[in-house]
């Protein structure tokens, strides 16, 4: 009974711990959009819901922030973001940048090109196409990272 109690108490604490080193190990995500995107706020909340801090910025030229990021042409979608040393491209799932920030590839980032239905933030309607996050390098080189 004794060891039981001691087991649960470590379990108790262990758990704590992990979840207090989780929230910590979550760095706070900068996003540049333009104001008048619905979809990106609502890849925001997505962020949000997945435990990540959010700064969302409003800006008129989100082409600037492409360039920032090194984007390769034709990658592009409508929001740009930044995450620790990375860039982060259009409506790619946490669950990718959260990949990203524990695996620490070399590259320069994510990015899901366009405005695939069913990503998050463009999971508004029935309609859900398959679509791949890639990542890039800052010479322009892409690979798939993800496929959804
Ligand atoms: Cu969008
Ligand atoms: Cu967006």
């Amino acid at each position: 009974m004794k060891t039981l109690k001691a087991f649960f108490a470590a379990t108790t604490l262990m758990l704590v711990s992990l979840q207090g080193f989780a929230a910590q190990s979550l760095p706070t995500i900068t996003v540049f959009k333009s104001p008048t995107c619905g979809c990106c706020t609502g890849w925001v909340k997505h962020l949000e819901e997945n435990r990540f801090k959010v700064k969302s910025f409003n800006v008129d030229d989100v082409t600037v922030y492409k360039k920032e990021a090194d984007l390769p042409y034709g990658m592009g979608s409508c929001h740009t973001a930044f995450v620790g040393d990375y860039a982060v491209e259009g409506h790619v799932p946490a669950a990718d940048i959260k990949r990203m920030l524990s695996e620490k590839p070399a590259i320069r980032g994510l990015t899901v090109p366009g405005m695939p239905m069913g990503s998050p933030g463009m999971d508004f309607g029935p309609q859900k196409d398959a679509y791949k996050t890639y990542s890039y390098t800052e010479d322009g080189q892409t690979q798939v990272f993800a496929s959804h």
